[in-house]
């Protein structure tokens, strides 16, 4: 993405043009920004020849995950929809791990009969429930567990998942427990120990502490593990001054854990693979000036991108014009919806804006879409991916009429 004479260009394509062609909001995606994500991803950890599971959860287009899976990269999944969506994109069950704290019978029973990589346990009660399903096949099957290290991951306080009080994952208590009562199970594997301690986790040092907690939960196990599956969560830059995350460090640290444990990898990135990837694009319906402030009123709204109204998270807002004329009054970034969190971006002064003009909203390729729903009765946007010079609509919008 990057300004030509002024005008706003995803790779070699004038983004005006795109807007013009097919209207707002529509979510834009760079191809060849996903591929040297993912190579950067693959890069970094090269040394470790680690298994790389994109998170489907974070984007779930069918397009997406089939380029996803071109570069040799498999899915971590958390309900039957998306295990069925990464297999339509061609990705082999066995690059395919389950994770999520309610999998129904139905979901397990589906995860079985396709014979993936690992069901990533969180409770006794799925254990149990995995193994009931198992006999009645009369096959074991892989699973791993998912250990809660009770760590603080310095994220956003509502995705945060691997202290005490959040719902996913065991106690060393109840982990240790379940191995125990496990070992001999003629239908259960206990193949993995998993992990994952929150999302857009830009300080390396929280996953210092993971790996020192997992270090010492195998030794005191004595359990042989095949794979150690240490999630996603690696955050990006939304904004400038976010220090970009520190890999070598990472990387050096699992190394040395992998000196002391004969384990496979396993990583399920969603953010840091397709978030930067994506723009959405919204034009303007309305200025509303007031006393205190000018609201831009967009035409996409918290239905089409739920995140700085869910977790008041930040994303950049540019235009597609540039010029050189600025406001500086208080400018509040707003959309339709009857709601006042439906609020994109409060900032003080940004270039002198008119109705009908157009803005992108940066970096909503992770938990974008994926988070989108019908509030309002709004039918969700449009995809679109731009290969150099090419545009592909990769899921067209939806219709009224097929939502009411
Ligand atoms: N693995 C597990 C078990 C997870 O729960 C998640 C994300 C990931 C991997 C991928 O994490 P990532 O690499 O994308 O950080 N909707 C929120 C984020 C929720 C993340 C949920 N779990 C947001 O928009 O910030």
């Amino acid at each position: 993405m990057h300004y030509k004479k002024k005008k706003l260009f995803i790779e070699k394509v004038n983004s005006l043009k795109i807007v013009r062609k097919f209207g707002t909001p529509t979510y834009c995606y760079s191809l060849n920004k996903l591929k040297k994500n993912i190579l950067d991803f693959q890069k970094n950890f090269k040394s470790l020849s680690p298994l790389v599971c994109f998170s489907v959860k974070s984007n779930c287009n069918l397009k997406i995950l089939k380029e996803i899976k071109k570069c040799g990269v498999g899915a971590d999944v958390v309900s039957k929809g998306e295990m069925i969506q990464a297999l339509k994109a061609g990705i082999l069950p066995k690059k395919i791990v389950f994770s999520g704290v309610g999998k129904k019978t139905e979901e397990l029973k589906f995860a079985i009969k396709k014979k993936i990589l690992l069901i990533n346990a969180e409770s006794e009660s799925e254990v149990f429930e995995i193994e009931r399903l198992a006999k009645l096949k009369k096959n074991p099957v892989n699973i791993g567990l998912r250990l809660n290290p009770n760590i603080d991951a310095n994220t956003l306080k509502k995705i945060s998942t691997g202290k005490h009080e959040d719902k996913f994952g065991l106690t060393e208590k109840t982990f240790l427990n379940i191995l125990n009562k496990f070992k001999n199970s003629k239908f259960i594997n206990i193949k993995c120990l998993s992990v994952h301690i929150g999302s857009q986790i830009t300080d390396f040092k929280p996953y210092l502490k993971m790996i020192n907690v997992l270090d010492k939960i195998i030794k005191k196990s004595k359990h042989t593990f095949d794979y150690v599956d240490l999630g996603g969560g690696i955050g990006i830059q939304y904004e400038r001054k976010t220090k970009s995350f520190n890999y070598k460090r990472y990387n050096s640290a699992i190394k040395n854990f992998l000196g002391k444990h004969n384990v496979k990898i396993i990583f399920e990135p969603g953010r840091s693979i397709i978030a930067n990837c994506a723009v959405l694009f919204s034009q303007i319906i309305y200025i509303k000036n007031t006393n205190k402030k000018r609201f831009v009123i967009l035409d996409a709204a918290m239905n089409d991108l739920m995140r700085p109204a869910l977790y008041g998270a930040y994303h950049r807002i540019i235009p597609l014009l540039k010029t050189n004329k600025k406001n500086d009054q208080m400018h509040d970034f707003v959309g339709p919806v009857c709601e006042t969190t439906d609020k994109f971006l409060s900032v003080a002064g940004f270039q002198n804006l008119k109705e009908k003009e157009f803005v992108a909203i940066s970096d909503v390729g992770a938990y974008g879409m994926s988070l989108s729903s019908n509030y309002n009765l709004r039918p969700k946007p449009l995809e679109i991916m731009v290969d150099n010079k090419s545009l592909k609509v990769i899921l067209k919008r939806q219709k009224l009429l097929n939502i009411i």
